[in-house]
């Protein structure tokens, strides 16, 4: 059943530098790079980052600081704590060896279903399930699974693959690379809006396409997020070629990353807590000063710049709460946002 899918994608994908250059530690990195990020960007950083930390070892020595210095250009930096903190802990309590097993794995801190599953199936080749978005649209088509797309979806697809209700043919031996067929499946043919059914190699099994039911399978329940509009004062001091700013929190967006210090003028939530609130005083200077738009979760942001001397910075702000940072943007983990409005001012 899955022989034309199996060998498409390996006369088509199996270039892919984790596949080429396996172990469980190459697995282990690429598949937490490869969550929320593309397999292209991926493919454009994984090398430099594995030339840095060739082992676990390597990367369990590291430093915070460091291993976000080697994962910028991939985003979401909350992966690569999750990953020092996961190779810290393979060591100290599995001696440096990755465990082969769904709930050990699980058992490691930031190490969840998925990520448990595609070490298992894809690293250690084993017979598991890698449910990523892509595997859950795929499978969902492929067996005409009609429950709600997201959490509900995911664990139902799991019970019917651990109960051998479907894919039944998957076993140890072909476990990496059906998993990894599917991956390329969903990113390349069956993609959510496009899905190109005549190309397929799984076309003639698929009981969605039989049942003409591609688009509407995941069944995806509509939820309108209320969108807030929020305005920014971004305060730029700058000294010695060094930039005022903070480290962003573990409550806040973008924890671990630098930011200039900012304040909330003014936004459509009452209840926003991100930032402190500008001084009033404040307000009036910011008339035709230069801003920008971006956005993050569910605000529409206006970035209002002030560019201040630390002197009178500190006239309105406590300075305590603030170091400067090199604007070496190479080395230091600023968020793009402050990138972008750094840019803009100097
Ligand atoms: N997405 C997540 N893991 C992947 C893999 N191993 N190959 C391709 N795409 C992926």
């Amino acid at each position: 059943m899955y022989k034309k899918l199996l060998s498409w994608s390996n006369d088509q994908h199996s270039h892919l530098p984790w596949r080429v250059n396996r172990s469980l530690y190459v697995t282990l990195v690429s598949e937490i790079m490869l969550q929320q990020t593309t397999v292209q960007t991926v493919v454009n950083h994984i090398d430099k980052f594995l030339e840095k930390y060739p082992t676990l070892e390597s990367l369990a020595q590291s430093t915070e600081e460091e291993v976000c210095i080697a994962w910028k250009g991939l985003g979401y930096y909350r992966r690569a704590r999750n990953l020092l903190n996961a190779a810290k802990e393979i060591k100290e309590r599995f001696n440096g060896d990755i465990p082969v097993d769904i709930e050990t794995l699980k058992s490691i801190k930031g190490i969840g279903d998925y990520t448990a599953n595609a070490i298992v199936g894809i690293g250690a080749g084993k017979k598991a399930l890698a449910v990523d978005a892509n595997l859950e649209r795929v499978i969902a088509r492929l067996f005409a699974i009609d429950v709600v797309k997201g959490p509900k979806l995911q664990k139902e697809i799991y019970r019917r693959f651990y109960d051998k209700e479907i894919l039944k043919e998957l076993t140890n031996k072909n476990s990496r690379k059906l998993n990894e067929a599917f991956m390329d499946l969903g990113r390349v043919i069956c993609q959510s809006r496009k899905a190109d059914c005549l190309i397929c190699p799984m076309n003639k099994s698929c009981e969605s396409y039989k049942l003409g039911k591609v688009d509407l399978i995941p069944n995806v329940q509509s939820k309108t997020v209320e969108k807030h509009d929020l305005e920014l004062l971004r305060v730029v001091v700058v000294k010695n070629k060094k930039v005022l700013g903070y480290v962003k929190s573990s409550k806040q967006w973008l924890h671990g990353q630098i930011e200039v210090p900012t304040f909330i003028i003014k936004s459509t939530d009452k209840k926003i807590v991100q930032y402190p609130k500008a001084p009033s005083k404040l307000k009036n200077l910011m008339e035709g000063k230069v801003s920008f738009k971006s956005s993050i979760t569910k605000y529409k942001i206006t970035n209002h710049i002030l560019e201040m001397s630390e002197k009178e910075f500190s006239k309105f702000f406590n300075s305590d709460d603030f170091d400067f940072y090199k604007k070496d943007f190479d080395n230091v983990n600023f968020t793009t946002t402050t990138i972008k409005l750094l840019n803009k001012v100097l």
